[in-house]
């Protein structure tokens, strides 16, 4: 059946579903590195936190940052201006690898795990405070209604949240289709056509950020698959 674009849709994406050890789960983590790379997702992350940090961050943290291979992507390119970063990595399920530790501790990034689900880590008392808080195919994962809780304590963690998300869009559906051209499985298949139902278009995110003060908001395409969320001041 094939339904509209014109609203979010939001399915199980089967990769949330599966046991991290499941080789259809593992193949499809692997396609994910090439999903990220064929939207440039860490060029355009690379740019938005470069774009919209005034000085050098000591402290990110990542919501949903799976097996960090993204988030490595991204340091590599940022490393050489930004060497010393503390990166805290949350995501539900444990799957920093030691490989990929390292590739972090050679560019001198220190990072640091949580194993949580999002929304009881934002509901503990202590408040830590971040330069940046970013999200990388992560957010369309929720409903409004869940989105709008996750993002109404962001300002007190960080003055600066960025988000790359699947652009809901009638090309970017089309040309999940294409990523078996790439070997994709077919968790990746189905997970990516959901991601683009469950994506952002117009100014959706803007519009669930809490309201109040002086946030200034950027939310945009960014090529033909990317939508691009930044929200930076205060809520
Ligand atoms: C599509 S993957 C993206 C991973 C990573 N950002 C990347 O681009 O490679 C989404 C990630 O969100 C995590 N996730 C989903 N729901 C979550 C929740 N409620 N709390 C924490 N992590 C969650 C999943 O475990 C998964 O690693």
């Amino acid at each position: 059946m094939r339904t509209s674009l014109s609203y979010r849709l939001i399915k199980p994406e089967l990769l949330d579903t599966m046991a991290v050890s499941d080789p259809r789960a593992m193949a499809s983590r692997r396609d994910l590195v090439r999903v990220n790379a064929v939207m440039f997702q860490s060029v355009i992350m690379a740019r938005l936190l470069r774009a919209n940090l005034e000085r050098k961050p000591l402290r990110l943290l990542e919501i949903g940052a799976g097996d960090g291979r993204f988030m490595l992507s991204v340091a590599r390119r940022l490393a050489p201006q930004w060497p010393d970063v503390e990166l805290i990595m949350l995501d539900q399920a444990d799957l920093l690898t030691p490989k990929v530790r390292a590739a972090f501790a050679a560019l001198g990034w220190r990072v640091q795990s949580v194993v949580a689900d999002v929304f009881d880590w934002i509901d503990r008392p202590e408040i830590e405070v971040f330069d940046a808080v970013s999200a990388n195919l992560f957010l369309h994962h929720f409903e409004d209604l869940e989105l709008e809780k996750l993002l109404s304590v962001m300002p007190r963690l960080t003055s600066c949240f960025l988000a790359t998300e699947p652009r809901r869009s009638g090309l970017a559906l089309w040309c999940t289709g294409w990523l078996r051209a790439i070997g994709a499985n077919a968790v990746t298949l189905h997970d990516a056509a959901a991601s683009v139902r469950a994506g952002f278009a117009s100014d959706e995110l803007s519009r669930l950020w809490p309201g109040g003060a002086a946030t200034t908001f950027q939310e945009c395409r960014v090529g033909p698959f990317t939508h691009a969320f930044v929200a930076r001041g205060t809520g």
